[in-house]
């Protein structure tokens, strides 16, 4: 009886996903690790977790909190290391990449081919979780990293119009601040400093962001405009509360939900939040691309890299990745976690404003040519020079170099990453 339901169940979503049934057998168990660990992200995963549990499978959680997912690497590292890696790993691009290089992921081919994903999934994301032509990574959405989340009554009180440049961004801030709440939730961390900074390179022009953030030309690391960067990101510090340093990024949003802030300058995770706490976008926030970014999109995709298992661990994994694949899934998932789905073919009905302003951007900026990876998110360059990036960029905001310096350094730093 039970089997039948489980197989009915799976039959039911498979049709409704609009594809003919799963062949992978119902039950097995999954050992996922990841970094959703806010109540936004938590909420997201829950989605997941219950469609798998609705097919029998049995799901082991192993979350490793911090955004951008270093400490989530370097927890897999002990793993891999140790001969016992989980069945499925919430990665980001680059990562990726280097954990193929060493011949320790699955091939999801069998799937991904059954179900055409080659033909669905955008191929800035097929960059990624493809290696040698292989699926060996299951795209489950889309994040940007520059959006910024605006406190609709905090904006209210500072005029009231959403700022479209940097001079309107700086005059929102400062009516902010005399209106006696701290201007801008930040939590001082260096992956937080750095989302903000893909933003600020981007605001900067879409031909700098790909010059000093994707192709690492030293002229342009190095440059004026670097140098201006910097500025921007030492006159956003002035608008920081003076507990900012170490503050988790889910605590930034609470500020901002709470009025006790106006802003936070964060990718569009942040909504989760927002969501999670019961606002809606429009009548409690507002979000908008950082302002002179609109038209361009920083991106970064969560994947589940799929790791080598067992016979006995193998059709649980495909089951999952089929899962999260599914149209269906991508709407219900994406719709909880403020991203948008890693396929083209999801209608963006269940979404909200946001949802499809961000599904909307992604396509325009896609066909422009104005779609870049996130440096701070692991799709620009590979963890060496990201996280040489980090650190020039996170001592700069904590006042141990000027501008100047800090555009030197970054020349440096990334020089010497990349050997
Ligand atoms: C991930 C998001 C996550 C955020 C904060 C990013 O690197 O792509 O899914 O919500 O980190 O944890």
């Amino acid at each position: 009886m039970l089997r039948k339901l489980l197989i009915g169940t799976m039959l039911g979503s498979a049709l409704t996903a609009g594809y003919a049934a799963s062949t992978y057998a119902a039950g097995g168990s999954v050992e996922v690790l990841h970094w959703w660990t806010s109540g936004g992200e938590a909420a997201a995963l829950d989605v997941l977790k219950k469609k798998l549990e609705s097919q029998g499978v049995t799901w082991k959680d192993m979350p490793v909190a911090g955004g951008g997912g270093e400490a989530a690497m370097t927890a897999l590292r002990a793993r891999v290391t140790a001969g016992d890696p989980p069945t499925a790993v919430q990665a980001l691009g680059f990562d990726i990449t280097d954990w193929a290089k060493q011949g320790v992921v699955g091939d999801l081919g069998e799937v991904a081919d059954k179900e055409g994903w080659d033909k669905v999934v955008p191929t800035a994301l097929q960059n990624f979780a493809k290696h040698d032509g292989k699926w060996i990574a299951a795209p489950v959405n889309v994040h940007s990293t520059n959006w910024v989340w605006i406190s609709k009554k905090a904006l209210d009180a500072a005029g009231g119009k959403t700022p479209e440049n940097w001079d309107e961004l700086i005059a929102v801030l400062d009516k902010m601040k005399a209106n006696g709440i701290t201007p801008l939730a930040h939590g001082g961390q260096a992956w937080q400093d750095a989302t903000i900074f893909d933003a600020v390179v981007l605001s900067l022009g879409t031909d700098f962001y790909k010059s000093s953030m994707i192709d690492n030309d030293p002229a342009a690391l190095g440059g004026e405009k670097m140098v201006e960067a910097f500025d921007r990101m030492a006159k956003l510090k002035s608008y920081v509360d003076k507990d900012f340093s170490g503050r988790d990024w889910n605590l930034a949003s609470a500020m901002v939900i709470e009025g006790k802030a106006g802003m936070q300058m964060m990718g569009d995770w942040a909504k989760g939040e927002f969501l999670k706490a019961g606002q809606k976008p429009g009548s409690d926030f507002v979000c908008i691309r950082f302002p002179g970014t609109q038209g361009s999109v920083t991106f970064n995709s969560d994947m589940f890299m799929m790791f080598k298992v067992g016979d006995d661990k193998k059709a649980a994994q495909l089951t999952m990745a089929s899962d999260i694949e599914s149209p269906d899934f991508q709407s219900s998932f994406n719709v909880v976690k403020g991203s948008v789905p890693a396929r083209t073919d999801v209608p963006d009905t269940a979404f909200d404003d946001c949802g499809k302003k961000g599904i909307k951007d992604l396509a325009e900026a896609n066909s422009s040519g104005k779609l870049f990876g996130s440096m701070a998110h692991g799709y620009a360059v590979p963890a060496a020079v990201k996280n040489a990036m980090y650190d020039v960029i996170t001592r700069h905001f904590n006042g141990e170099l000027d501008s100047k310096a800090a555009a030197a350094a970054l020349v440096e730093a990334v020089a010497a990453a990349k050997g």
